[in-house]
């Protein structure tokens, strides 16, 4: 199978995480029926200082005819603000990546790393966040009214809703969970109680399912009390921003985090959560586990492969196993001699190594 992968390496560490991801791209070439042709789609901070443009029409062009993108991070200390935000939302809008994907897990091997007392996640964290990608305040729609007032609104419609409860429906029912979160404020606001008048109707569809509603404040706290009790989460734009940090916390390092935009019918774009991390840009030791989680959202979603996709998550499992980068070396593991501090290009190596002896078998 032929892939057209678009790679969209951007700033600061970007392009040293996007390296490792190819890597191991190269790894499952070798070892399966997949053949990856890439294509570099300069965005960011540092194509405009060149062109003055954060998203050449080029790299637009390339991405769209991608199989998938795979994309590292964007943004510079010194260059405006929202220069590079403009890009991404830009990408997100003419590719319509509707569904923000973030899983959050806690590998058995990172437990020294959560912040959370160990007997509250004795269980485990497992939990995949659905954010609606489009709409809310990040629709742009506002202004400064006059010196003493600004103005954004909350845009839901009927269709930018319904398409990704029922995106988060479906996955719930295609990996036989039980439950469905919804994140709302619908005792304040008037959107939450439309979003939620329309997660009880399409949840007619599923009645095994179980519907269950929390307010967004409340939700935070569950999130830091019970978190092995959730499992799948959908809510608007700007909750699943912050709640996914929140979450994306609770593993760790913003290092380990994945996500996908996805368009179900169309191209995807798969990135680590994390920035472009300015301090510690040229050292070497950016935590290259984000971006190659990404790959297995990129084979679970886009390639409709879970082969790949759980033989990334093992690989990664057992290279924590032996090896941490810098952000996830705990006290913990420095008093263990058997595990070591690799760089970024240790790491990924590392997780290269494991994914061959599991693709092989
Ligand atoms: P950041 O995620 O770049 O860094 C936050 C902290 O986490 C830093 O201490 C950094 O060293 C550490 N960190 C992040 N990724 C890491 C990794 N893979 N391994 C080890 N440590 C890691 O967020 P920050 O500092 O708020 O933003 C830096 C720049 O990145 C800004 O220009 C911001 O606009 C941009 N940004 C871009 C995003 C994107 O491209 N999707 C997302 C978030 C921020
Ligand atoms: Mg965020």
């Amino acid at each position: 199978m032929k892939k057209q992968i678009a790679l969209v390496k951007g700033d600061g560490i970007g392009p040293e995480v996007v390296n490792e991801g190819v890597n191991i791209l190269k790894t499952i070439a070798e070892y399966t029926d997949y053949e990856f042709d890439f294509t570099e789609a300069p965005m960011g901070g540092e194509i405009w200082k060149k062109c003055g443009e954060s998203l050449p029409q080029t790299s637009l062009e390339m991405m769209k005819q991608s199989d998938a993108i795979l994309f590292g991070a964007v943004g510079l200390p010194d260059i405006p603000q929202g220069v590079a935000e403009k890009a991404i939302l830009k990408v997100r809008q003419d590719l319509d990546l509707y569904v923000n994907l973030r899983p959050v897990k806690l590998y058995p091997s990172l437990h020294d790393m959560c912040p959370l007392k160990p007997e509250i996640v004795e269980d485990g964290i497992n939990i995949s966040i659905f954010r609606e990608n489009t709409e809310s305040v990040y629709a742009q729609i506002g202004g400064i009214v006059n010196q003493e007032t600004a103005v954004n609104s909350m845009v839901y419609t009927r269709k930018g809703v319904s398409r990704i409860i029922e995106y988060a429906y479906e996955f719930v029912s295609k990996n036989r969970l039980d439950e469905l979160i919804s994140v709302d404020k619908a005792n304040v606001l008037i959107v939450s109680q439309f979003w939620r008048q329309i997660f009880q109707s399409i949840g007619k569809n599923y009645p095994k399912i179980k519907q269950t509603n929390y307010y967004v404040d409340a939700f935070c706290q569950w999130l830091i009390r019970k978190p092995s009790s959730i499992h799948t989460v959908v809510t608007e734009n700007m909750f699943g921003d912050i709640v996914s940090d929140e979450a994306a916390y609770l593993v760790g390092s913003l290092g380990m985090g994945a996500s996908g935009n996805i368009n179900p019918t169309g191209v995807s774009m798969y990135e680590p959560i994390h920035g472009s991390a300015p301090d510690i840009t040229g050292q070497g030791i950016a935590n290259p586990i984000g971006t190659i989680l990404s790959l297995k959202l990129m084979f679970e979603e886009s390639f409709r492969d879970t082969h790949v996709g759980v033989a990334i998550d093992k690989a990664v499992e057992s290279a924590l196993e032996s090896m941490r980068t810098t952000d996830i070396y705990s006290k913990y593991a420095q008093n263990k001699v058997n595990i070591q501090r690799g760089n970024c290009r240790e790491m990924g190596s590392s997780v290269a190594e494991q994914l061959k002896s599991i693709l092989k078998n």
